[in-house]
């Protein structure tokens, strides 16, 4: 079964072909990053505008790069939330539209749970099936991009149990004000990893917030200790990568300890990472040197939004009749778990 799938929730509009929730035909991602660096973060309005410029020209180059034109697929699938309400409407209409005209089934996906589903796709195609195999549930999966933190439990497809979230800056978004701090530009994750790669190791150490709840994260209260740093509060500020390495150590270190806390004391089979955050080379590296359950990460491109995703996911909803009707809303605050 070959699904298109849609994603514009937030500054990527996006189109993917993927077959049996797996096999990847195709993958367009137009990034409006570049537009945005100029205000230092997505602009709603001015992401929904381009959008509606560029989605038409992302979908029939994601199908033509599939060989394939509408006859040849057999849903529509696209993120109805949680994202920009503007930025959603595109995505929304779009697919509701082919839909329609095709007599197509539309399947409405909850883009934290296509961000999971990364984890299904194989990046080169049908051969590298049997080097990887699927996940295996109960999976915990930390979800870490720009608007969410999430640690939840999937049972099985569709049904998630969530066990922490972030209490006020989701982990990206940490990145991204942080490094508008350090004068590092948008998007801020790529950004800091990139200079405190080059930096090496630093002998700063920032704090790590404690929570009532152990499986909850808090990213303001170090944000906000970098914002002293820098503005001298606390005497000479220190040389800008020490504060880069610095401030990554202190975000991956609070992720992956809820993670080895979780692995220990939850019933699970493997850790599923993923989330734009995900695509962090650090992040990466330290949950895979210290977990004790085998660790499934997407390839950083597909950590990042993409609508590969929301088609992988979108074959699981189906296998189960989980089809939206035409008038369904988007829903940009719509959680997991
Ligand atoms: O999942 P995503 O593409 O979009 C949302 O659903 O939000 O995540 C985007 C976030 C941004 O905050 C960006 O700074 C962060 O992921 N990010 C990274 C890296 N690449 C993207 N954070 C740390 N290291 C990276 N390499
Ligand atoms: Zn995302």
């Amino acid at each position: 079964m070959k699904i298109l799938g849609i994603e514009t929730s937030c500054d990527e509009t996006a189109a993917a072909v993927v077959e049996d929730g797996r096999f990847l035909h195709s993958n367009i991602v137009a990034s409006q990053a570049q537009l945005h660096a100029r205000y230092g973060g997505v602009v709603p309005e001015v992401a929904s505008r381009k959008h509606l410029e560029s989605i038409l020209a992302v979908v029939d180059t994601a199908l033509a790069s599939a060989s394939l034109d509408l006859r040849g697929i057999d849903a529509v699938a696209v993120t109805i939330g949680p994202g920009l309400a503007g930025s959603l409407l595109v995505g929304a209409n779009v697919a509701k539209a082919f839909a329609y005209a095709h007599d197509l089934p539309l399947v409405a996906v909850n883009h934290l749970e296509g961000h999971i589903y990364a984890n299904w796709l194989l990046p080169g195609g049908h051969q590298e099936e049997s080097v990887e195999g699927t996940p295996r549930f109960p999976a915990l999966c930390l979800i870490v991009s720009g608007g969410h933190t999430d640690i939840v439990v999937m049972e099985g497809h569709g049904h998630y149990r969530r066990l922490g979230q972030t209490v006020d800056d989701a982990a990206g978004e940490a990145f991204d004000k942080v490094a508008r701090l350090l004068g590092l530009g948008f998007p801020g994750g790529p950004a800091i990893e990139k200079v405190a790669a080059g930096a090496g190791q630093s002998h700063l150490t920032l704090p790590r917030a404690k929570l009532k709840r152990p499986y909850d994260f808090s990213f303001s209260g170090l944000k906000t200790k970098v914002h002293r740093l820098v503005q001298g509060e606390e005497g000479t500020p220190p040389p800008l990568p020490e504060l880069a390495v610095a401030f990554q150590e202190s975000v991956v270190d609070s992720l992956v300890s809820a993670v080895l806390r979780a692995a220990k004391e939850q019933p699970v089979a493997e850790i599923l990472l993923s989330g734009g955050v995900a695509a962090n080379a650090r992040l990466r590296q330290a949950l895979s040197q210290r977990s004790p359950l085998p660790l499934r990460v997407p390839p950083p491109h597909l950590c990042t939004d993409n609508a590969a995703m929301i088609a992988a996911c979108a074959y699981f909803r189906l296998q189960v009749g989980d089809v939206a009707p035409l008038d369904a809303d988007v829903q940009p605050g719509l959680r997991i778990g």
